[in-house]
């Protein structure tokens, strides 16, 4: 049982997370893809990656107005939004279930999720950019590091490989690195873009201990995915379990059992936990992004 402050901390943070997602659609347009966009978007996924991008600016600044992160904590939720929308549809994972509902194309049609994907990915950019709070430079570093973190050399690589890994992902460490690119790339600029709101002329050695950070608990995110795929129930999980073997896919536990794959997501995160205990001095009597990290291996969702 982790920390209860903690929980308390992340959902409040969701709860003003959601709040802030909301006020960016408005859902009255006259064509009718705002609504397609809000309804996966607000359907209510654990708000991870904004929760990251606010305590990393926290951890920084050091006080509790997040007012500067927030536009690009939402901005990244509506890139992981939209991942997930093109990550079920029929030509990729081919999935029915997200977030306890219907995926967006089986509600609205391949074509309207495949739009409604692609609106929420560049809309993210306008959200980003209007950030008026943080100044220019913050948000040039912002848009580079969005950009670059979801484009062809980071989520979106890491999921072209996924997809056409039959028989090529023959190693685990072939394997790591395509989940650090589908899935550590986001988590990793989740930290960037908290840091790019608090200061526009970032450290080498900092913008280095973040990334290490998040490529550490990334790659533990997608084991423990791979994990749950296996043994939760979709219930609970809130999107289809058994849907790596459905589709063939190579995951961690194609090399190691489940009890190995879970020591692995512990190593992962103390390393992880280790790089950024010199930074992480909160007011709260816990450590916000080590509580994560342990929230993380435990999690059962
Ligand atoms: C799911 O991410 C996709 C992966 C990278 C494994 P999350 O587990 O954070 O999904 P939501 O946002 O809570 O729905
Ligand atoms: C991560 O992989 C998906 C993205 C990077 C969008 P998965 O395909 O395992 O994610 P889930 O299990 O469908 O959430
Ligand atoms: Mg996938
Ligand atoms: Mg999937
Ligand atoms: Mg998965």
């Amino acid at each position: 049982m982790r920390n209860k402050d903690f929980l308390l901390l992340l959902e409040k943070s969701s709860r003003v997370i959601e709040l802030e997602l909301k006020k960016y659609i408005d859902s009255s347009d006259e064509i009718g893809l705002s609504k397609i966009m809000e309804y996966s978007l607000l359907a209510g996924g654990k708000r991870l990656r904004p929760f990251l991008v606010l305590e990393t600016y926290k951890m920084f600044s050091k006080d509790d107005k997040v007012e500067k992160a927030l536009p690009y904590a939402c901005a990244l939720e509506m890139v992981h939004t939209y991942s997930l929308i093109h990550d079920d549809l029929p030509c990729m994972d081919n999935d029915d279930y997200r977030r306890g509902k219907p995926t967006s194309h089986k509600l609205f049609g391949e074509a309207q999720a495949l739009l409604s994907g692609d609106s929420l990915l560049t809309y993210s950019f306008e959200v980003l950019a209007s950030n008026e709070l943080v100044s220019d430079r913050s948000v040039r570093l912002a848009t580079i590091a969005l950009s670059k973190c979801a484009g062809y050399l980071g989520m979106a690589g890491g999921q072209m490989i996924d997809i056409s890994s039959n028989g090529r992902l023959n190693s685990f460490e072939k394997l790591k690195k395509m989940y650090a690119l589908k899935t550590g790339e986001l988590i990793k600029c989740a930290m960037l873009l908290g840091y790019y709101a608090y200061c526009d002329s970032p450290e080498d050695e900092v913008v280095k201990d973040l990334n290490e950070f998040a490529l550490n608990i990334g790659i533990a995110f997608q084991i423990k995915d791979d994990i749950l795929d296996k043994v939760s129930n979709s219930e609970e999980l809130g999107k289809p379990i058994g849907s790596d073997e459905k589709n063939n896919k190579v995951t961690s536990l194609s090399f190691l059992s489940i009890q190995e794959a879970q020591n692995l997501v512990d190593e992962l995160t103390k390393k992880a936990i280790s790089i950024i205990k010199k930074y992480d001095v909160s007011s709260y009597g816990f450590y916000p992004l080590e509580e994560l990290a342990k929230y993380l291996v435990e999690r059962k969702k």
